[in-house]
């Protein structure tokens, strides 16, 4: 019987080859050896497909600059984009923590661990938890060695747990595939639970095509304990939500839930804070145009590109402006000028509600400040209005955090982008109005536009004295912030 699988197995084998040998896309030539089950070494990997590993290896390549408007992330410039820079507002946002220190534009997934081990001390205080949407080793570490001795202990000493050569190793062929890597596969114990939480099984080849990325590419929770000390592995506040409705309503509600998912303490408000990370998977699958046409984060993250006489899947994974959109050109016939076109006109368009709502909400984390000291010298406080402010306050900033962390700039899902900025935008509004009436009923008017004093959040941050560089900032595409709030006023 074994051995009747064996030979048709064998002979469907040459039957694809000869299939494949003779279409213009021939997989790529066979080499001798064989991956084990539990090979994290993709070096070993690329002894079997070559091709794929030198792909795999590009990321590690700076990419063309001037190619992307809004990800000028890792390019041959070799800038560093600090997103503090480019939008002030999360400077005062995010002071209190890591984040308000140092943020940078992504790199390219060789730099995953590199990346963490480079960044201001502050950005992976949390310890080896942090290594979760980074190495390959993190589930088998974290099932092994467990809170104490592996996701509490100090950043560097779990890195150094990990096998000498791939400390440094990143996004890895071991994460997305079997031994037979025609097969995609995930690893995440972090994703496991979070399409339990869903109830999605069982995915199509296809979704496995974007849940491969949404191993790392979604927001998740460093649980704390009362002390806000990390309590446990990374978890994602997926439990509200359905397959192709992870929305950030859910989100928002299963984070203000209790206080295991507050992760820090906001400075300026000195309230005790949740957060969100780079949730590019929710916010693609809430039923965007492209999701909803069956298209995947492979499609336009890994087209088909010829290398020699072989056509692989790009493993140089990056924005599609700096492939030159040759993955837009698989689907769509219009010219790259069009469709460049198309995302700069999302884009700019999700940049200017950013900064609306931004400033927005930081304005109203200025007037916290200015209530809270009022408070403080004896004036009384309606207690119910100041709960509403604060209510409208989280919900406006949870919003601005969920928008900026996302890293399309509204491309991956235009329409949703609008409508959380939207929302963010009228929570910030209505927190503002109840802070004007409460601190006029304490006596105090903070006048027409509220000093926001920018300087003091973005200079001289962290250990390397980061200052705030004004070349990077993005500017509002329609001149409408500046009817906002002034230069002046921003304190830059
Ligand atoms: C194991 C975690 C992990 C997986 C899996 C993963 N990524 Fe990433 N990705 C990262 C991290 C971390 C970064 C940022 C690296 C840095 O800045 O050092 C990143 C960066 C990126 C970037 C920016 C690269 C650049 O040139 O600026 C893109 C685009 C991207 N990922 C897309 C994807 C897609 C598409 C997939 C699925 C095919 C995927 N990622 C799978 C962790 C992952
Ligand atoms: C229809 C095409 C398309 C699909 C599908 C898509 N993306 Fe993107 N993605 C883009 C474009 C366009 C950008 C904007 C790039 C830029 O501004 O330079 C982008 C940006 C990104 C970035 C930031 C890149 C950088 O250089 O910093 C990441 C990370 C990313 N996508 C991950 C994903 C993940 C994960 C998925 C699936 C959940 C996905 N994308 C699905 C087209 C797509
Ligand atoms: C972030 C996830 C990810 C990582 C990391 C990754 N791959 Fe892939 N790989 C994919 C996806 C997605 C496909 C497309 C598979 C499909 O459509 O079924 C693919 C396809 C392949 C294929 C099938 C042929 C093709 O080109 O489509 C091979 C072989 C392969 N990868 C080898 C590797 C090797 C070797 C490494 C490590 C050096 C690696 N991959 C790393 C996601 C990944
Ligand atoms: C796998 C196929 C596929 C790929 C790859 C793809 N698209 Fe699409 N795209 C579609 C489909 C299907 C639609 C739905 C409308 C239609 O049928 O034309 C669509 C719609 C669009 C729209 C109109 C969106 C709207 O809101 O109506 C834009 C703009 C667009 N794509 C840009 C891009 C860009 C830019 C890329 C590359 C980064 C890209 N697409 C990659 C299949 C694809």
């Amino acid at each position: 019987m074994k051995q009747k699988a064996l030979f048709l197995s064998a002979s469907l084998l040459v039957v694809l080859f000869l299939w494949y040998g003779c279409s213009p896309s021939k997989p790529e030539p066979f080499l001798t050896g064989e991956i084990g089950p539990k090979e994290y070494d993709p070096e070993v990997w690329g002894k079997v497909y070559p091709l794929h590993y030198e792909s795999w290896l590009k990321t590690k390549t700076p990419k063309p600059a001037g190619k992307s408007k809004y990800k000028k992330g890792w390019d041959d410039d070799l800038i560093v984009y600090d997103k503090l820079s480019e939008f002030p507002f999360l400077g005062l946002l995010y002071n209190g923590w890591g984040f308000g220190i140092e943020y940078n534009e992504p790199r390219g997934h060789y730099y995953a661990v590199t990346d963490q081990l480079e960044i201001d001390p502050s950005r992976v205080a949390p310890g080896g938890v942090c290594l979760g949407c980074k190495t390959p080793f993190h589930r088998e570490m974290s099932e092994t060695h467990g809170l104490d001795n592996y996701l509490k202990k100090p950043f560097r000493e779990a890195v150094a747990m990990l096998p000498e050569k791939l400390q440094e190793l990143g996004p890895a062929c071991y994460d997305c595939h079997l031994p037979d890597p025609m097969s995609l596969t995930t690893k995440k114990a972090h994703l496991e639970n979070g399409l339990l939480a869903i109830a999605k099984r069982e995915p199509s080849r296809q979704e496995l095509r974007s849940l491969a990325c949404a191993q790392c590419h979604v927001t998740y929770i460093v649980p704390r304990d009362e002390q806000m000390k990390v309590a446990g592995d990374i978890l994602l506040p997926w439990r509200n939500g359905t397959w192709g409705d992870i929305a950030i309503e859910g989100i928002i509600e299963d984070l203000l839930s209790d206080y295991s998912r507050l992760e820090w303490t906001q400075k300026v408000t000195g309230f005790k804070m949740p957060f969100i990370r780079h949730p590019e998977f929710e916010l693609f699958s809430k039923a965007s145009v492209h999701f909803k046409a069956g298209v995947a984060c492979a499609d336009c993250h890994m087209p088909f590109t010829r290398t020699g006489s072989y056509k692989i899947s790009d493993h140089d994974v990056t924005s599609p402006l700096k492939a030159d959109l040759r993955a837009c050109a698989q689907c769509h016939t219009q010219s790259k000028e069009w469709l460049t076109e198309r995302i700069h006109h999302t884009q700019d368009r999700t940049a200017s509600l950013i900064l609306r709502a931004g400033y927005g909400t930081a304005t109203c984390a200025k007037l916290f400040e200015a209530l809270h000291a009022a408070r403080d010298g004896g004036a009384a406080v309606d207690q119910a209005l100041y709960d509403a402010a604060k209510d409208n306050y989280m919900q406006a900033f949870l919003r601005v955090v969920f928008i900026n962390a996302e890293n399309s700039t509204g491309f991956h899902n235009p329409a949703e982008a609008g409508r959380v900025l939207g929302d963010a935008i009228a929570f910030a509004g209505r927190s503002e109005g109840l802070l004007r009436q409460l601190l006029a009923g304490a006596g105090l008017d903070p006048g027409l536009e509220v000093a926001l004093e920018l300087g003091n959040y973005l200079n001289n941050r962290g250990e390397a004295g980061l200052n705030f560089k004004p070349e990077q900032e993005f500017p509002d595409p329609f001149g409408n912030q500046q009817h906002f709030l002034s230069d002046e006023a921003k304190g830059l």
